[in-house]
């Protein structure tokens, strides 16, 4: 094991266990993405009723001549969660790419996928970087200025002041002169968010479930996967759609030689993904560093694609 993936997995053990120990149990999103989570997030990204990967990907299409005209000069992109990076080879070929830089918590899912791109894009400089962009990064020195990346609205999944802090965080990453890319998700009827977020396939209870299955496996957990259930809710005065696991029976457990014990009804929250209105989305932009440039919806607005442009030091705060 690597001192990075040893350091990765202390803070599971210590997140989970924190996360479990508190009154309202909790456990943070990011350890979705073991190699298993990826691949299920990926099944999610093509069911019928999870919409925003094949809008976003129609909105890069759609607007690929305007961000060629954007990006000016920019020829290295950076991004944010790379995943899959299904949608990245639109924006590469858009901006006629020369380096791309990877970055992603799961480092072997993270492997296979720009091993693929490098194959097909001989011309493609890919450094793939294993790694929590929450966390400060160590990253080769690139050619500037930069375009970020920060697709499928995985900002949702940040409150509001963390997400003000992610983006200002991206902004000294990418320095001056850089551009950001931004998938955001819009506010709409929440039947449609909770479908999305709760699929008659039953693959996103399966990805919520398998938090609990990472536990159990790399945690030495003991966990009865048979007695949570998955639930989806949105919040409408938060702005955000909750994931839940329901203890369907009173129980107790071990996880990392610690016992917890559940009531039938208590629920471990698993995944906050929040959603924004436009003059929300720019709001947080202006708040972080950034200057909005551009944004493209689709007809019935179901997902945002934003432009924005790093802020010079006199529309700093
Ligand atoms: C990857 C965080 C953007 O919030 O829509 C999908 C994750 N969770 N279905 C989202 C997710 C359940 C996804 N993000």
């Amino acid at each position: 094991m690597t001192d990075l993936a040893a350091t990765l997995d202390g803070n599971f053990a210590l997140d989970v266990v924190k996360g479990l120990g508190q009154p309202i149990k909790s456990i943070p999103s990011r350890y979705f993405y073991d190699l298993r989570g990826s691949e299920l997030f990926d099944e999610i990204t093509r069911l019928p009723e999870y919409y925003p990967t094949r809008t976003e990907l129609g909105l890069l299409q759609k607007h690929a001549r305007d961000l060629a005209r954007l990006s000016g000069q920019r020829r290295t992109v950076l991004e944010f969660g790379a995943g899959s990076v299904t949608k990245t080879p639109v924006l590469l070929d858009a901006v006629d790419a020369q380096t791309f830089v990877a970055i992603d918590i799961s480092g072997e899912y993270l492997a296979q996928s720009t091993t693929a791109l490098g194959q097909e894009r001989p011309g493609l400089r890919v450094i793939a970087v294993e790694g929590d962009f929450t966390r400060p990064l160590d990253l080769p020195s690139l050619p500037r200025p930069l375009i970020g990346f920060f697709s499928g609205s995985t900002i949702g999944n940040f409150a509001h002041h963390a997400a003000v802090d992610l983006l200002r965080s991206f902004r000294a990453t990418l320095g001056e002169g850089a551009l950001l890319i931004m998938g955001i998700d819009t506010r709409k009827n929440p039947q449609l968010l909770e479908a999305a977020y709760d699929d008659a396939a039953g693959v996103t209870a399966e990805f919520n479930l398998n938090l609990l299955a990472r536990i159990n496996r790399e945690l030495e957990g003991t966990m009865p996967l048979d007695a949570f259930e998955h639930r989806a809710v949105w919040h409408d005065g938060y702005g955000r759609i909750e994931m839940h696991l329901v203890a369907s029976r009173d129980m107790t457990f071990r996880v990392a030689g610690q016992a917890f014990a559940m009531r039938s009804g208590e629920t471990i929250h698993t995944e906050n993904s929040y959603k924004y209105t436009l003059a929300e989305a720019r709001l947080m932009a202006r708040a972080s560093g950034w200057e909005p440039m551009a944004y493209w919806t689709d007809a019935a607005e179901m997902f945002g694609l934003h432009v924005w442009a790093a802020a010079t030091q006199e529309h700093l705060p």
